[in-house]
């Protein structure tokens, strides 16, 4: 039998649907609220409320469980690569050897960048931050790019898909490459997606360039782990932005400068610049606990704390294992790990980040290994946003195929009631 929650409002009883899910998570179904009973719900900030059914990714922040299309993180993590996850978070299921090979052969259909791409770019000043230049040139992808894909049509929707992977790679390495003066590199062929990575980021005119197989082996772990992350901010707004059938570069266009915000993918910048300044103030992590704690005093701790993960973030521990693998093969000496080290084994005792649920995150840990790469902080950002395409472009195409109403939440008005207009000479 279904469930149902009953509601009781203005002295009548409504009995609303529950909708549960396949790992058996409840929603009451509000869809008739306001129709029933003239009233809509109020969720700020939407700690409670769904706003899709999605078969993409399934976490259990209690569990610290994150699973793409089933699949354990833990698993992807460690038995896979990024691109075959791409395939799966996008497509559904894990590839054949032949399905991942032509998957590979497609994106590389799609690598060049139009020419007149440069132009734009000539615009940006160098200190232009890389995240502002990456939305700005994935929306003006859309003017190279016009034609509306018909997401019912497989073969074109899969076009879309291969383009989108080869171009945004490109461009997000062409943000870099602009803000140190560099000439703009072109994606290798054959080389695979995350190797060309570090080509297009590092290869100089004057020199060979090979990335170190464990460098690209951390970063491809790297990407699979930020590859979706359910209805994250971003993610919710790549999805609210395609539901007015606003196209998939402009889409994600918008999710790039959400996912800026530090209380967001920016936050792995955030990390390493409070790392640093931690370390400039005479390197005193008690100090800036104490500062996190203080109610008057508006730091936080950034890389602690997650909107849904209140035991442990699942990510942090695959990526605190690869941080402390990545810094011994390269020999790293950092005194700003050190730093990381102290706040971290103070917070996990301390009984206010004990009590508030607040655990280092997959940010505290990916600034780290992102800085012993080499990658400068400002890149931090957009290391994430190349690991999250993936889900950005599932999410948009299944919001799309489920046909879902354009989003457009209601709100209670707190403002004046009707006024009389008054006058330019009376105000
Ligand atoms: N340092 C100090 N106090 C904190 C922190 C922190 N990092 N995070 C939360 N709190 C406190 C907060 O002040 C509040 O205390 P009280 O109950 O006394 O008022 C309590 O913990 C609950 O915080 P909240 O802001 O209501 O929690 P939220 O779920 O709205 O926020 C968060 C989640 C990630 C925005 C927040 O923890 C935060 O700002 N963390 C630092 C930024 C960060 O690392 N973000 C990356 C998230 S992981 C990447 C991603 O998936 O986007």
């Amino acid at each position: 039998m279904s469930k149902t929650a009953i509601l009781e409002f203005d002295g009548k009883k409504y009995e609303l649907p529950v909708i549960v899910g396949s790992e058996n998570e409840a929603a009451i179904d509000i869809e008739k609220l306001r129709a029933l009973t003239g009233a809509i719900t109020l969720d700020p900030g939407y700690k409670n409320s769904g706003s899709c059914k999605s078969d993409i990714t399934f976490l259990d922040g209690e569990e610290g469980i994150l699973r793409y299309r089933g699949y354990s993180i833990e698993d992807l993590a460690d038995k896979a690569d990024f691109l075959e996850v791409a395939y799966l978070v996008i497509f559904g299921e894990l590839p054949t050897k032949a399905e991942l090979a032509q998957f590979e052969t497609d994106i590389r259909k799609y690598t060049l960048v139009n020419e007149e791409m440069k132009n734009i770019i000539d615009g940006f000043p160098k200190t232009a931050h890389p995240m502002g230049v990456l939305s700005a040139l994935t929306s003006a992808l859309t003017a190279f790019n016009p034609k509306v894909v018909n997401v019912e049509n497989d073969k074109e929707m899969y076009e879309a898909v291969c383009k989108t992977m080869g171009k945004f790679l490109v461009i997000a390495t062409w943000t870099y490459r602009k803000m140190m003066g560099y000439p703009l590199n072109y994606y290798d062929n054959t080389k695979g997606y995350v190797e060309n990575f570090m080509h297009l980021m590092f290869e100089l005119p004057t020199g060979p360039y090979k990335a170190s197989p464990v460098v690209v082996d951390a970063l491809d772990k790297l990407f699979i782990l930020h590859a979706d992350h359910e209805q994250n901010c971003s993610t919710s707004t790549v999805r609210i932005v395609g539901s007015s059938h606003a196209g998939l570069f402009a889409s994600i266009s918008a999710g790039v400068s959400a996912l800026w915000g530090p209380l967001h993918g920016g936050a792995n910048q955030a990390v390493l610049e409070m790392l640093e300044a931690i370390q400039k103030d005479g390197g005193d992590a008690a100090k800036y606990m104490a500062k996190a704690k203080d109610k008057d005093d508006p730091f936080r701790l950034m890389g602690f704390g997650h909107r849904v993960y209140k035991n442990f973030d699942p990510r942090a521990r695959i990526i605190k294992k690869a941080a402390d693998e990545v810094l011994a093969t390269l020999g790293v000496d950092d005194p700003i790990l050190n730093i990381a080290k102290q706040l971290e084994e103070a917070a996990l005792v301390d009984e206010y980040f004990v009590s508030r649920k607040l655990y280092p995150n997959v940010d505290f840990y990916s600034g780290i290994i992102y800085r012993a790469l080499g990658i400068p902080t400002d890149m931090f950002t957009v290391m994430f946003a190349i690991g999250r395409l993936p889900g950005w472009i599932a999410q948009w195409k299944e919001m799309r195929i489920n046909k879902e109403p354009i989003g457009r939440p209601r709100q209670i008005y707190t403002g004046h009631p009707l006024r009389d207009f008054v006058a330019m000479d009376k105000r």
